[in-house]
């Protein structure tokens, strides 16, 4: 899609929702907003609540920039809703956000591509037949452990566990959040993230939290929480190794026009992927705005791209 024919259309962005992440959708959302209208584009603030899809046709929008993160948002549901509308959206589409979301499913993909990932293990609420299940995890994978809910995102629910106590009170955090949850082998080393906008994959950033013992909540969003380094100081193989993980875990589940994938690089070097965020946050503090700026891209120039990847065959 052409500038001049973008400046045309109503742009309707999506955000805030009712998922855990609200706050951080709004923030990102905002800054989304804020760089259209200055860049002279027509844009509605939609801020998504459970009437949406009766309010949908009212706001009479051209295309939909999708800013929502964790459920209703970035799994799959609204793109679904926006499809059936007939309302072009930006981003991936409805089987690639839903697979993302799951991390349970994503991991079954990567294993099948041989995508490096976490050893791991699936407990079920419903099928959990007592404590045994859970401690064969354990002898299995050995501590640390992280468990984690399958389905949320920005670290919540998520805990590493050293010891049996932590590894119960894990499981208790993270039932309360999903059905089902992942037990993972603990990959020590670095915390790396790789953004992906169109066909282009970002450098690397190395992401150093500051306070606490992993990049958690307050690591991610708060300011001064964690130190990214962009690009990462990483051997040049080792970068590109990682760079081309990101990318075929980013193709494996069938992604487009953009996406965040974490990963761990273990001291020897092996890059393991974590998990692919379709809805990468885009606040002042967030990691693909930084990787995109390392390219020379500003906010707007990353948010009209980002539009663009999206409706390009
Ligand atoms: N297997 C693992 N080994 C080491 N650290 C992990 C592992 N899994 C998660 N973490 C830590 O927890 C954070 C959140 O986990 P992640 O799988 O990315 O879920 P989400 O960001 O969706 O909550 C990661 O960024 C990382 O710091
Ligand atoms: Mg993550």
């Amino acid at each position: 899609m052409k500038l001049a024919e973008l400046k045309k259309k109503r742009i309707g962005v999506l955000y805030g929702g009712w998922s855990p992440e609200r706050e951080i959708s709004l923030k990102s959302g905002g800054a989304v907003i804020k760089a259209l209208r200055d860049g002279g584009f027509n844009v509605i603030a939609i801020d998504v609540d459970k009437k949406i899809a009766e309010k949908l046709p009212k706001y009479k929008i051209d295309l939909a920039f999708i800013i929502l993160h964790g459920p209703f948002g970035e799994d799959g549901t609204v793109q679904a809703l926006l499809q059936s509308a007939g309302i072009p959206y930006t981003g991936c589409g409805v089987l690639s956000s839903a697979l993302a979301m799951n991390k349970i499913f994503s991991k079954e993909i990567f294993n099948f591509y041989k995508i490096g990932t976490p050893e791991w293990a699936v407990l079920s609420k419903t099928a959990l037949p007592g404590l045994n299940c859970a401690m064969h995890c354990v002898e299995t994978l050995g501590y640390p452990l992280v468990v984690k809910p399958a389905t949320q995102g920005s670290a919540i629910g998520v805990t590493i566990a050293k010891n049996k106590t932590e590894f119960l009170k894990g499981l208790r955090l993270a039932f309360k959040y999903d059905e089902q949850i992942l037990v993972e082998e603990y990959i020590p080393g670095k915390e790396l993230t790789v953004g992906i906008i169109g066909n282009k994959v970002l450098p690397v950033i190395e992401i150093i939290p500051v306070k606490g013992k992993f990049y958690d909540f307050r690591a991610k969003y708060a300011k001064g929480g964690s130190v990214h380094v962009v690009p990462a100081k990483l051997d040049k193989k080792i970068a590109e190794d990682v760079k081309d993980t990101a990318k075929k875990a980013f193709d494996a589940l069938g992604c487009k026009a953009v996406s965040r994938i974490d990963i761990r690089l273990s001291p020897e070097g092996r890059p393991y992927v974590l998990e692919v965020n379709t809805l990468p946050g885009m606040t002042e503090t967030s990691l693909l705005p930084d990787a995109a700026k390392a390219c020379g891209m500003s906010f707007l120039d990353m948010v009209l791209e980002i539009i663009k990847s999206s409706f390009t065959k």
